[in-house]
């Protein structure tokens, strides 16, 4: 079943009722300013940190869910309706979410009053614009009492939702004109303020929640909305909100339009007042001014469309699926910049006070960003290095306002400083632009300790060289990739953090996961080393390579599979010699990726991921799942058969399957498993899936689960970014490369071929993939031997591959 359906010409997903099965949300602003939006209107907006600068309240856990948010009430006659259905929740004549790339319309109608609603963070500055339009589609004249309604959160959101002792007595707001200014603890070190405005005259106003709300009411029916009133309350303490209100009179097809704009500004120290306890106000005036007409806001929502638009034109793809090409074309790219941005901080399901950004998280999320705007990839290449220790290791987290590594979760995830690798040469394939490897950039963001970002690279291979344990594999630290596999933790008691305590240093857990990282990252490694002219450092890391391979063919082989690890007893974990947890899919997609064992092996492990792993939405993680906590194993053993770690379909390593079959050339295989979890492919499932139909979920929880099919945790996931590498660089086979554009697609029976366009080095390549008796690849009409397309100075370049 559906909800909705995809507009591709607009390049939006259409939701057609309020009541999915789950919010579904999108994510406003590019760079400072985001909000998150729900399909009736919740969510929240922040200021680059979720955590630390949160600028509107939200209560997640909340009953009924997702209320709150942006309140807009529409009070016509003896009725009032939200445009959005909450949170009012009066059932509308008419109902439309249309979510779009950077901004979300939604469309209402009630007793013949029509309202519009559309908000979006335009380019480049520190505001959500909301406009409303209305119109009165009956014959009579309308009189509406109108109400935009927001509470304000007091910045730190972990302070806002746990130090209340404080927090109702700091509240402070000012007001002018139909601006509501939240300048909560800016008497003190606070530079910084929001405001909440409409361009026109208000009738009234509030900024007190529980003065506009009354007792024992929510945001459903607030007293002032009932009495069509406003309190004129000013905040002191408690909690500060600002509810506008407007008085409208509407002739029979009359509409009018109004913006409404939540705003940020930061101040220098010295400019911060303008009387004793008086804010400047400049800044906010300056953004507002840019935001006063009709006008100004259709050029911010062209903008937005020329920009992403831009964007997008990057990689395309036509072919006889259409499923295949939005997912290309557009979904998949937007959730890859999403991921970008927001890491794994803000989301439905990450409360924004947790993660902040990771390290494996944003290297990862990068290989799907960086042919977007590779210079906000190397940026962040340079922040993430900075956080890594002298000794190669790295702090696991960072906050996005401080850039400051999380001591809270600290450091000793091993297969951490590898993907710093994967991430860094992904980029210099993209640009061409070595100059990053000499960026100084220091150790744990301490002045002085600066050395060019290839040292940092260099430590990072070193240190899974050094680190290595029994079997000559790589000692797994705290987990690998998989969060959950804690083989040192040993923990008994409740509630101790997994992912920070180890309670036995065995020195010996062994990953095998990081192995088949490090042979392949390892040998990507030690190809740069030959390109920049270190031919002697490029053979000691191969050597290495290929002792690692060694032990991975000599101790990570279970002879059908590759095994996952040994835990701290030397003991094998998914082999099948365990009861439970006998194979799992990490492996089988790095090794193979990696092409160890070659061909025979990579056939039989994927093989045999298939028939014990795979379910109808992918490849589950593990089988099977374990039904005891196991202290061994740590939190993977703690979480019930078929979710999460233990046991649903991760959608994150789906695509490392779909590219292992493709390095095998297997189209079909590929192209299958892609299909299985891609959202647009399952989107008539949605009523079992249950997450949005237009982003992938980090899990879809496995057959031996309860509610097998379901998914969670929506948007900030792994998955879109290697989804993304594994479609474009797997299936259509268009791979960036040093010396130019690698062009070898493995596509399925079910296509004939596909026209590409891919930007890459200044060039647009328009590529027209067909099948044909003689194989082979012309490049500006002449006959091209091998696969890489030469770089080229030319603007255009035409290709042709016959396959
Ligand atoms: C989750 C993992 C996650 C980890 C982060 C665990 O509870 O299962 O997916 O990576 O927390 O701390
Ligand atoms: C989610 C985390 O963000 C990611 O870092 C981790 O690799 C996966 N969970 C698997 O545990």
């Amino acid at each position: 079943m559906k909800y909705g359906y995809f507009d591709d010409n607009a390049k939006e997903y259409v939701i057609t009722q309020p009541d999915t099965p789950l919010p579904w949300i999108n994510y406003l602003g590019n760079d400072g300013f985001f909000s998150l939006i729900s399909n009736t209107c919740g969510g929240y907006s922040f200021y680059k940190d979720a955590k630390l600068r949160r600028i509107t309240r939200y209560r997640y856990n909340n009953v009924p869910t997702d209320d709150g948010g942006r309140c807009f009430y529409v009070c016509d006659g003896n009725t009032v309706w939200s445009p959005a259905f909450l949170p009012a929740r009066t059932p509308l004549d008419e109902y439309r979410c249309r979510h779009g790339l950077g901004y979300s319309v939604f469309e209402g109608k009630k007793n013949g009053v029509r309202a519009e609603l559309t908000a979006a963070v335009p380019m480049d500055t520190p505001m959500e614009v909301q406009r409303l339009r209305i119109k009165n589609e009956s014959g009579e004249e309308k009189r509406l009492t109108v109400y935009a309604a927001l509470e304000w959160c007091l910045w730190n959101a972990v302070d806002d939702s746990t130090n209340f002792q404080r927090n109702w007595n700091i509240g402070e707001v000012e007001l002018e004109g139909s601006t509501v200014y939240h300048k909560t603890e800016y008497r003190e070190r606070r530079n910084h303020y929001a405001f909440y405005s409409v361009n026109a005259p208000v009738a009234g106003f509030d900024t007190d929640r529980d003065s506009f709300l009354g007792k024992f009411r929510g945001w459903r029916e607030p007293i002032a909305v009932e009495r069509r009133t406003s309190f004129g309350s000013v905040a002191s303490g408690w909690a500060p909100i600002a509810a506008l209100r407007l008085e409208l009179t509407l002739a029979p097809g009359e509409e009018i339009s109004r913006l409404f704009r939540l705003g940020y500004a930061e101040l220098p120290r010295e400019e911060k007042f303008t009387a004793p306890g008086v804010v400047n106000k400049a800044p906010a005036h300056r953004l507002l001014a840019a935001f006063e007409t009709e006008e100004q806001f259709e050029n911010a929502l062209a903008e937005l469309r020329t920009y992403w638009e831009g964007l997008l034109s990057r990689f395309s793809v036509k072919s006889s699926e259409e499923k295949l090409d939005r997912m290309v074309n557009i979904w998949n790219q937007y959730q890859c910049m999403v991921t970008f941005n927001m890491s794994r901080s803000a989301s439905y399901y990450e409360s924004g006070t947790g993660r902040g950004m990771g390290f494996r998280d944003s290297c990862q999320d990068l290989l799907g960003f960086v042919h977007l705007i590779p210079a906000r990839a190397r940026e962040r290449i340079l922040d993430i290095a900075s956080i890594q220790f002298a000794d190669g290791s790295t702090y696991h987290q960072y906050q996005p306002l401080t850039k400051r590594g999380n001591a809270d979760v600290g450091s000793g995830f091993n297969d951490d400083p590898l993907w710093l690798v994967a991430c860094t040469c992904a980029y210099l394939r993209e640009t061409g632009d070595f100059s990053i490897l000499d960026e100084p950039t220091p150790f744990n963001n301490e002045a002085g300790t600066e050395v060019p970002l290839l040292e940092h690279l260099r430590r990072s291979v070193n240190y899974t060289v050094t680190h290595r344990g029994p079997h000559g594999l790589p000692l797994i630290g705290r987990a690998d990739w998989n969060d959950c596999l804690n083989l040192n933790c040993f923990s008994l008691t409740p509630g101790e953090s997994f992912q920070t305590c180890s309670n036995f240093e065995s020195g010996k857990a062994e990953s095998v996961f990081i192995a088949g990282m490090f042979v392949r990252y390892g040998t990507e490694y030690a190809e740069l080393c030959e390109r920049i002219g270190l031919a002697e450092e490029a053979d000691a890391v191969r050597a290495a390579v290929k002792e690692m391979e060694r032990a991975v063919l000599t101790h990570g082989w279970d002879g059908e599979w590759f095994r996952r690890a040994y835990d701290a007893f030397k003991r094998p974990v998914g082999s099948s010699l365990n009861e439970e947890g006998k194979i799992f899919i990490e492996p089988q997609g790095f090794c193979v990726m990696a092409g160890i064992g070659g061909e025979e092996y990579g056939r039989k492990a994927l093989e045999s991921t298939e028939r014990l792993l795979g379910n109808a939405f992918g490849v589950e993680l593990l089988w099977p799942c374990y039904t005891e906590y196991h202290d061994y194993l740590g939190e993977i053993s703690s979480y019930p058969p078929g979710y999460k770690e233990n046991g649903s379909v991760f959608c994150h390593n789906n695509p490392w399957i779909t590219l292992a079959w493709s390095k095998l050339k297997d189209g079909n295989a590929a192209f299958d498993l892609y299909t299985r979890n891609a959202p647009a492919y399952i989107e008539d499932k949605s009523e079992i899936h249950r997450t949005e139909p237009y982003c992938y979920s980090q899990t879809i929880a496995g057959r031996a689960a309860q509610n097998y099919g379901e998914a969670k945790n929506a948007w900030l996931t792994g998955t879109a970014a290697w989804s993304f590498v594994a479609v474009s660089q797997g299936i259509l086979g268009i791979r960036p490369d040093y010396d130019g554009l690698i062009v070898d697609p493995c596509l399925p029976d079910k296509l004939d071929g596909c026209e590409i366009t891919r930007f890459f080095r200044g060039t647009r390549y328009e590529i027209t993939v067909r099948r044909g008796a003689e194989k082979g690849m012309t490049v500006d009409g002449r006959t091209t031997a091998g696969k890489t397309i030469p770089l080229t100075d030319s603007p255009v370049c035409r290709v042709t591959v016959t396959i």
